[in-house]
């Protein structure tokens, strides 16, 4: 027996980014039927190459567009009759968030609560139908760190942000919970871990070291390398967001976890020899060699770790990528895709790189 899914009419914010344009493709692909709306600013962080060969399907429409921009989400809810938000349009750098957090505030906060009041007047003035969606996509480090003996995060951990990033995600987490409490709003809340994968941005630690040893450029470590970090697969984390729009309750939050905790310097020196193994002429050889301790991110958290027994147990859904496929498909992925991330090193990344990695640059 086949069932019947209502086609679906989705605005995926940021869906030019890491996570949204891997959630565009899912979508694209597993719905052909349904109406997608990009709506992305194009930030440093967007690129809307990525989804480019999306948008010839007719189908797919790009709106460049900033969600603190009520009069155009306004207007793009109505002519577009939205009936579900995917909202990942975020600041999601915490370096960038140390250099600059006012940004985090203006488009983490203030933009989730812009997304959130439109929505809000659409699913009033349509009678408040129940199949109406507002996912919002968060992330763990909301609930601050842990030490080695903590057990992993659970739904009901306290919050307890330690980044200018965390906090303003905590603060737009709070502000989707409240809109189900007050208006009975349908927003779900996901927390993932750490993802990596295809099209992420080369100024987190994966791609960062992937494109450093390709240029044979120092492979920078904080601090003593002993911090942990809870790896997804970016294509797992996609499904997961799949998952909780179709079957998630309204009102519910749900963690998303790999199951996978890696020490960074276990983690950096895997990616050395995983490029040793698979890149050819690399500019330095073995490039552990490259591997430089340097000073630590100022409050930087120790470990992350997700339990999601209740994503498992109540939705069934379950991360298919073991961190060993996931890595190696990524490294392969930065090998073969040199024209997506070379023109990312623009004038203007590198002074951020600079200014990042001069405050850090005494090795310790
Ligand atoms: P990203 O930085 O790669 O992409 C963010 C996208 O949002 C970019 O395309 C950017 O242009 C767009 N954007 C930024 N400000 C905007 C604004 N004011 N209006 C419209 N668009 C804007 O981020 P990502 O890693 O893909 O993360 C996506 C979401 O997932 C974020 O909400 C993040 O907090 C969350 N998350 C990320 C991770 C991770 O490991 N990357 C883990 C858990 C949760
Ligand atoms: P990052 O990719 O920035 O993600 P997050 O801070 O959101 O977890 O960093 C992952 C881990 O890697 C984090 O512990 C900081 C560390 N890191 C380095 O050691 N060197 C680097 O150059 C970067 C970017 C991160």
């Amino acid at each position: 027996m086949t069932s019947f899914r209502k086609p679906r009419k989705i605005v995926i914010t940021g869906g030019a980014g890491f996570i949204g344009s891997n959630l565009v493709y899912h979508w694209c692909n597993k719905y052909p039927g349904d109406r997608i709306i990009v709506l992305d600013a194009l930030t440093y962080a967007g690129n809307r190459q990525t989804i480019a060969p999306l948008e010839e399907k007719g189908n797919l429409k790009f709106v460049q567009g900033d969600i603190c921009d009520r009069s155009l989400i306004d207007e793009l809810l109505e002519t577009e009759s939205i009936d579900t938000i995917a909202h990942l349009a975020a600041e999601s750098h915490v370096d960038r968030s140390i250099l600059g957090p006012g940004a985090f505030v203006q488009t983490n906060v203030v933009g989730t609560f812009t997304l959130l009041e439109a929505f809000r007047q659409r699913w009033q003035k349509q009678n408040q139908p129940a199949d109406y969606r507002f996912l919002h996509v968060s992330t763990d480090e909301v609930y601050g760190s842990l030490e080695l003996e903590d057990p992993p995060f659970t739904e009901t951990t306290p919050y307890t942000p330690n980044s200018p990033y965390s906090a303003s995600k905590a603060g737009s987490d709070h502000l989707a919970r409240a809109y189900y409490h007050t208006y009975g709003m349908p927003t779900l809340i996901t927390n993932c871990s750490n993802n990596y994968g295809p099209y992420h941005f080369p100024e987190k630690l994966i791609p960062l070291m992937c494109i450093n040893i390709l240029l044979g450029k120092a492979l920078p470590v904080y601090g003593d390398g002993q911090n942990i970090r809870d790896w997804l697969y970016v294509k797992d984390h996609c499904r997961a967001l799949d998952t909780v729009i179709h079957q998630g309750t309204p009102g519910e939050t749900y963690n998303i976890g790999g199951n996978n905790e890696v020490k960074n310097i276990d983690l950096v020196r895997l990616l050395c020899k995983l490029m040793d193994e698979l890149g050819d002429e690399l500019p330095v050889s073995p490039s552990e060699q490259l591997i430089t301790f340097v000073k630590d991110r100022p409050g930087h958290d120790r470990r992350y770790a997700i339990d999601a027994t209740k994503i498992k147990t109540e939705l069934g859904w379950t991360p298919q990528v073991t961190v060993e496929e996931g890595l190696s498909q990524t490294v392969k992925w930065y090998l073969q895709n040199r024209d997506w991330w070379k023109p990312l090193l623009s004038p203007e990344y590198q002074n951020y790189y600079q200014k990042v990695y001069s405050e850090r640059s005494t090795p310790v």
